[in-house]
């Protein structure tokens, strides 16, 4: 286990999520209230920290416990938090408990002999052995069509990830690992009629929660130099 977030501060980080979370926003006319968000060094330094701190611990790497009923549902109110244009809501997480991931490994292995018949009986066994990695698995599921069909599926991916990010900083800050995997096996028909996907419905990646048995150093990241360039000036010759 993780030795990093002893169960006393992960109690208090837990009771500051609660606060949070729990924060009534409902005013009289039933809209969410517009409050100013706190600001301030010291919730930079948090955020910054936060966001720091999250890696991804591969699901082979995460162990129990996972989160407990409160926690997973401060995962998912983190979730709700996320920039949704036209309040479509076009994502959906679907929780895969212990007893069913059986099922979820017999997809995964029908999945791989789908597509390579050759696979040996020991890589079928692999790839059935990933459903039972990780004390909470989650599949994150986007819709393409509900809704208003001009917030096409490239802004519905972008609040899907957003919810996820959302979900894994909250993982993050309750002392859990956490990890994304995808997979060719996401699209396979077994899997899409396990989790009951319709036909407008992409399985995006699954999210697995954990506790952290081993990590490994956090990788460098890029710098803003790398990822941001800058429009000319107006009066810039061209
Ligand atoms: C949608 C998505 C799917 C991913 N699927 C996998 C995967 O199947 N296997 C894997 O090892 N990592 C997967 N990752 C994790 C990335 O490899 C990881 O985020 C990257 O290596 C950066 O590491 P960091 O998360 O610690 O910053 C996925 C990430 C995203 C966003």
């Amino acid at each position: 286990m993780d030795a990093c977030v002893p169960t006393a501060d992960r109690d208090k980080q837990e009771r500051l999520a609660v606060k949070i979370c729990s924060t009534d926003q409902t005013r009289s006319d039933g809209l969410a209230a517009a409050d100013a968000p706190p600001a301030g060094d010291e919730l930079v330094t948090l955020a910054v920290t936060l966001m720091q701190s999250r890696q991804t611990i591969l699901p082979k790497h995460l162990v129990a416990p996972g989160p407990d009923d409160g926690q997973l549902a401060l995962l998912l109110q983190a979730a709700a938090s996320a920039p949704d244009h036209g309040r479509l809501l076009p994502w959906r997480f679907v929780v895969v408990p212990q007893s069913a991931r059986t099922r979820l490994a017999e997809v995964f292995g029908a999945a791989l002999l789908e597509r390579d018949p050759a696979a040996t009986a020991t890589q079928v066994e692999q790839a059935r052995e990933k459903a039972h990695r990780a004390p909470l698995l989650l599949l994150a599921v986007v819709d393409a069509q509900c809704g208003d069909p001009a917030i096409d599926l490239h802004e519905r991916t972008v609040s899907a990830g957003c919810a996820i990010q959302n979900l894994l900083l909250m993982a993050t800050a309750l002392g859990f690992g956490s990890a994304l995997t995808s997979g060719k096996a996401l699209r396979s028909a077994g899997l899409r009629a396990l989790f009951g996907l319709n036909a407008a419905e992409v399985a995006l990646c699954f999210i697995s929660v954990g506790s952290v048995l081993t990590r490994k150093p956090a990788r460098l990241r890029p710098a803003p130099s790398d990822f941001v360039s800058r429009l000319p000036d107006a009066d810039a010759s061209p």
